[in-house]
């Protein structure tokens, strides 16, 4: 064609020449491309960023640490409400898909239908049913049924439902509202659970077709069978798509039948089939850029890649790319068929944008029966990862909603907790004793890295002035613990009850430790936050602690680091300059500043380990535990409904790319916000991990005194139901990850 190979080489180099003087454009770039980041910024006109996931891609952009880059549309949901900078310069297409969205939902009902919303009573429900995966999510899929119950006043908040879950309470509201009803599930992630719901609720399996066990047979298309169960299956309203439509009444036998049907809007107002009205529509991945890049970022990318450009005019020239492929691979989707670029028509923000398509939910209009989930945050960084986790929640239909509430620090989480002011958090394993104290009792266990479990030992002095060689002869010594109530204290206290040193019927650890040690210093032994019983020695326990040089103060016990006791340095400060023995977590700190030589391990079967330092083998440590666990508060009412929003967590935003949203991962390059980053999901109680194991028995006998003291005997009983389903609910999910 016109332009001559010489020419065209030399226009070629003449755009590298001319671009290399401006600053490349940083892109988002994702796992997987590190191969192809070099070779596309050897032309100088790209940098890429890495991400661990594409929210990262949108965090980065909005705060100009990237110009431009792809994002899948649940993505740019989760984020539409947070971000100001960001500009949805276009969409993915393929050439197949010619209608401007991948789907759009849409309600089918008989011809005769009136009284929109309030005439469906007792009419039987098609719906696709919910084994979709991530293509459409339970928002879409739910937003008919939700309205329709709304709009009757038929929540059913009041029903009486076995597993007294939202979840349970909406199949029972639409088994009451519906007639005979198609709507296969699964409708819980767990296989007997499922089961049972079916047989519960079979009223909305009695017209599936074929089989009426309510899932949903290979190889059916799902949106196809439930048009089909509205016009040949006896059903009376369907949710389906637009294109199903379509597709449906264009074969030559359903042509005549498109006049016994009505499209149902979103206002309740029926149309006729010429006439459609959706209600969700599905946009593709989106190219999103900086805002002021945007206009840049689209005229290089006409000119880079203009083959894949879907134009409303001719473009200028068809040149080819200069990045000869590599760029694609870091841009383009993985379908390889969305290989056509369609910009919009104007910049608009991602909630502009999308809003065009559907309604993105807010917590408060989503909130079924007044009921909210409150999780518990310590900083303006994990509230902010809780908020966008929240409505990622949302987008994904998860009830009850998720509320964030942010307390001054991990105890003020239990706190609120035990106060009612918030409903559940994954607590440190550190403060485990004081929660149960505060009548909180763990609901799941995140499963930690390895290298991040908790080791805890008793330490003493190398000299060993005092000829320390058995757990007895610690009795009246002078004890240095990094904080009173919490995970070495407890440690060693259970070690001590074993091996019959303390008694092992008492319940008052605080007498208990008290009347063992001599005076000693046991941070937090003087406040009330920190749960001392009222025999607990407050000022023994805080006799040997000191505050840091230029404190205001003479004397402290305070847990934080105006104390030069407090911690598991500052203990073995304590034990070098006052004390006899010191209880430390191994591998929690940085001991860097201490010289380990000086001390010696002290193993818990009583004798001394072999050499100095804190090198032991497995057998010396008092225990081996994870660093946390999911606390509520023991027999709250929300439990099982917290159980099913952390079967949803897991299953919905585990770690894995291609979700939403990552729960246990990094964000906004702050990590261990809500969860451990180590965190690789969330285990049942009963779980058979060791270190989960050895974490139940150490609160084995708190917890029997706890319940012992508990007066409400209505909450023993509520207690038999939980782990019932959560020990299901998350072993499934355990072995479904293994
Ligand atoms: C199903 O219903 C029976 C009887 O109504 C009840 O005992 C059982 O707990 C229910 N099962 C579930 C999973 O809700
Ligand atoms: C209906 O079928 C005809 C012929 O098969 C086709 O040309 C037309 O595009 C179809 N219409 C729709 C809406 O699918
Ligand atoms: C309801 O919505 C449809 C489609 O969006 C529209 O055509 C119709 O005018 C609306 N009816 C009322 C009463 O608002
Ligand atoms: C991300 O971090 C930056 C600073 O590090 C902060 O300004 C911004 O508000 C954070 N964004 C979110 C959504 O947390
Ligand atoms: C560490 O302590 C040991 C034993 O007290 C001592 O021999 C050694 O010199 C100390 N090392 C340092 C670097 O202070
Ligand atoms: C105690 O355990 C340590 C570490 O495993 C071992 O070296 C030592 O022999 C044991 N002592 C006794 C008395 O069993």
């Amino acid at each position: 064609m016109g332009i001559p190979p010489i020419t065209s080489a030399l226009l070629f180099i003449g755009i590298i020449v001319g671009i290399q003087a401006a600053k490349p454009y940083k892109i988002c770039s994702l796992p997987g491309t590190e191969k192809e980041c070099p070779q596309v910024e050897r032309t100088g006109l790209l940098q890429c960023v890495n991400n661990y996931h594409g929210i990262d891609c949108i965090l980065n952009i909005e705060q100009g640490k990237s110009d431009f880059g792809r994002v899948t549309p649940e993505e740019a949901l989760v984020a539409a409400k947070f971000v100001q900078n960001v500009v949805v310069l276009g969409e993915f297409k393929s050439d197949v898909i010619g209608d401007d969205a991948i789907f759009a939902t849409a309600v089918l009902v008989r011809h005769d239908h009136t009284n929109g919303f309030k005439g469906l009573k007792g009419k039987r429900y098609c719906h696709p049913g919910f084994r979709f995966e991530e293509t459409v999510t339970e928002l879409v899929l739910k937003e008919f049924e939700n309205v329709v119950l709304k709009e009757n006043n038929a929540e059913g908040c009041s029903n009486k439902v076995g597993s007294d879950t939202l979840l349970e309470k909406e199949l029972k509201a639409l088994t009451d509202f519906f007639g005979p009803s198609c709507r296969p599930g699964p409708w819980i992630d767990l296989d007997e659970r499922n089961k049972n719901y079916y047989k519960n609720y079979s009223k909305l399996c009695e017209l599936c077709f074929p089989n009426s066990d309510c899932t949903l047979p290979v190889g059916v298309v799902p949106f196809m069978r439930s048009l089909e169960c509205l016009v040949n299956g006896g059903g009376d309203v369907a949710l389906t798509t637009l294109n199903t439509i379509h597709e449906f009444f264009n074969k030559t036998e359903n042509n005549n039948k498109q006049n016994d049907y009505r499209y149902l809007c979103r206002n309740g107002s029926v149309s006729t089939l010429d006439n459609p009205c959706v209600w969700s529509k599905q946009p593709g991945n989106l190219i999103i850029a900086h805002k002021d890049q945007a206009d840049d970022v689209k005229t290089d990318l006409e000119s880079w890649i203009p083959k894949n450009i879907i134009a409303d005019r001719p473009t200028p020239y068809a040149g080819n790319s200069p990045f000869e492929g590599t760029f694609e691979k870091i841009f383009f989707p993985s379908e390889p068929e969305f290989n056509k670029i369609k910009f919009a028509f104007q910049r608009q923000s991602v909630k502009d944008y999308l809003e065009k398509y559907r309604v993105i939910p807010d917590s408060r209009s989503s909130e079924k029966c007044n009921q909210n989930i409150k999780w518990c945050t310590t900083s303006y960084e994990e509230q902010q990862k809780c908020g966008w986790l929240a409505q990622a929640s949302l987008n994904n239909a998860i009830q009850p909603v998720l509320n964030c509430i942010q307390s001054p620090n991990k105890l003020g989480c239990l706190e609120d907790i035990k106060n009612d002011k918030a409903d559940v958090v994954a607590a440190d394993a550190h403060h485990g004793y004081i929660a149960r104290k505060k009548n909180l009792a763990p609901l799941a266990y995140p499963e930690t890295d390895n290298r991040k479990l908790i080791n805890t030992v008793v330490v003493i002095k190398t000299s060993n002035p005092l000829k320390i060689d058995r757990f007895e002869n610690l009795k009246t010594r002078k004890a240095c613990i990094p904080e009173y109530g919490g995970i070495e204290w407890l440690s060693f206290i259970n070690v001590a009850r074993d091996r019959k040193v303390l008694s092992k019927t008492t319940c008052d650890y605080g007498e208990l430790i008290s009347d063992f040690v001599g005076d000693s210093c046991m941070p937090g032994a003087h406040d009330a936050e920190h749960e001392k019983s009222a025999k607990t020695h407050s000022q023994k326990l805080c006799d040997l602690c000191v505050p840091v040089p230029h404190a205001k103060t003479a004397k402290t016990c305070n847990s934080d680091d105006t104390n030069a006791y407090y911690g598991n340095v500052g203990a073995l400060k304590c034990l070098k300059e006052a004390g006899d023995f010191a209880v430390i977590t191994l591998n929690k700190e940085d001991y860097a500043s201490i010289n380990e030589s000086e001390f010696r391990v002290l193993c818990k079967n009583g004798s001394l380990a072999i050499n100095p330092g804190f090198n032991v083998d497995s057998e010396c440590v008092l225990t081996t535990i994870v660093d946390s666990e999911v606390v509520s508060k023991r027999n709250s009412p929300k439990n099982n409904d917290i159980s099913i929003i952390l079967l949803n967590f897991e299953r919905r935003f585990g770690t894995d790319r291609t979700k939403a949203f990552e729960v246990f991962n990094i964000f906004n390059n702050t990590v261990d916000l809500l969860f451990m980053d180590t965190t690789a999901g969330l285990a049942p109680t009963t779980s058979n991990n060791k270190n989960i194991r050895n974490y139940v028995s150490l609160f084995e006998h708190v917890d029997k005194c706890v319940i012992k003291n508990d007066d409400g005997s209505s909450a023993a009983v509520k207690a038999t139901i939980l782990p019932l389903i959560l020990s299901i609910i998350l072993l499934m999910y355990t072995n479904y990850k293994n």
